[in-house]
């Protein structure tokens, strides 16, 4: 025991002991950094505003109701809009570009599992899960900001708050890796 307490007066033993909080600390912290800031997208697409005039999500993501993909809106859905509200602003300049050039936007996707997960919004959608739970509060945001940790222990988490036999289902591998 002595020997413990003489060893952690080291400054040897406490820059060591610091030095590992550093860099610990230093991942976590860049790791959320990383895993937040939204990347660089084309146009700064405002949620906020869209949300704002009364456009809903499955307006644009209409995939959500019956399948895997809930799909982002083609340059000629904005346009459907955007050719009669036009005002001066460079982000919507950027639009007109593309929709000059019949170009589709190429949007930076933020919310994306590997290939070896298969989610599927329908069975969630279906059972009233609120897109904010799992995508934060989009309707405050501008552009999409990834949400940190959405590991298979993230979807367990929910899963294991289901009624018991819904849970057996629900953690089977192969409703998610198939
Ligand atoms: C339902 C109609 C509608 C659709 C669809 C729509 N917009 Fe908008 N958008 C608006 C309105 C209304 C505003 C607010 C204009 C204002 O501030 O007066 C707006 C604002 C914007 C702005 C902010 C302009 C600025 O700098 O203030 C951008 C950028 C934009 N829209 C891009 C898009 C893109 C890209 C799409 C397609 C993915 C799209 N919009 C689809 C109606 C729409
Ligand atoms: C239970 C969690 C959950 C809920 C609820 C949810 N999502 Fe998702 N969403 C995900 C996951 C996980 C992905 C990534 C899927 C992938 O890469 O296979 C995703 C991907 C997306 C994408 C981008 C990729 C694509 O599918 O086109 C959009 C857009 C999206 N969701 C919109 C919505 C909207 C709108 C709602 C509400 C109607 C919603 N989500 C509800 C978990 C959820
Ligand atoms: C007027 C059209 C419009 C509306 C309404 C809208 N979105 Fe989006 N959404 C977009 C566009 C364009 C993008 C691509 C740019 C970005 O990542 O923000 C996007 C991206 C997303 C993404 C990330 C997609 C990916 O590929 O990773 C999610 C999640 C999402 N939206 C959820 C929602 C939710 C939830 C709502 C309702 C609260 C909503 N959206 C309303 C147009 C819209
Ligand atoms: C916020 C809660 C929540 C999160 C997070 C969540 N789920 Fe779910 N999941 C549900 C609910 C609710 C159901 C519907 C349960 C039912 O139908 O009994 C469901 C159903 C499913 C089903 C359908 C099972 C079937 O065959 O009926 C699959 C597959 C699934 N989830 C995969 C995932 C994956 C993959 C993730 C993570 C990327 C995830 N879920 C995250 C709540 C969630
Ligand atoms: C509700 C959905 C769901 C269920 C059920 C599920 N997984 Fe996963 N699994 C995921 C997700 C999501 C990931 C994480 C992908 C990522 O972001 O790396 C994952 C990752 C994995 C990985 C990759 C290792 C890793 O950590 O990235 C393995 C291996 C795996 N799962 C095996 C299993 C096995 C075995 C079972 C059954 C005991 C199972 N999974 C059940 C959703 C699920």
């Amino acid at each position: 025991m002595d020997k413990v307490i003489a060893l952690t007066k080291r400054p040897a033993f406490r820059i060591g002991v610091g030095l590992v909080l550093l860099v610990l600390l230093a991942g976590a912290g860049g790791g959320l950094y990383l895993t937040q800031t939204p990347p660089p997208q084309p146009i700064q697409f405002p949620h906020n505003l869209h949300v704002g005039i009364g456009a809903q999500c499955q307006y644009c993501h209409p995939g959500v109701a019956w399948g895997p993909t809930a799909g982002l809106p083609s340059i000629s859905k904005c346009w459907g809009c955007h050719q009669q509200v036009q005002k001066k602003s460079p982000e919507l300049e950027k639009l007109a570009a593309y929709v000059s050039r019949n170009e589709a936007v190429p949007w930076v996707p933020v919310a994306i599992q590997p290939d070896f997960v298969h989610f599927n919004h329908r069975p969630h959608v279906a059972a009233g899960v609120a897109c904010e739970s799992c995508h934060g509060d989009i309707s405050k945001m501008t552009v999409a900001e990834p949400q940190p940790r959405q590991n298979m222990g993230w979807c367990l988490d929910c899963h294991k708050t289901m009624a018991p036999e819904n849970f057996t289902r629900l953690s089977d591998c192969s409703i998610c890796h198939y």
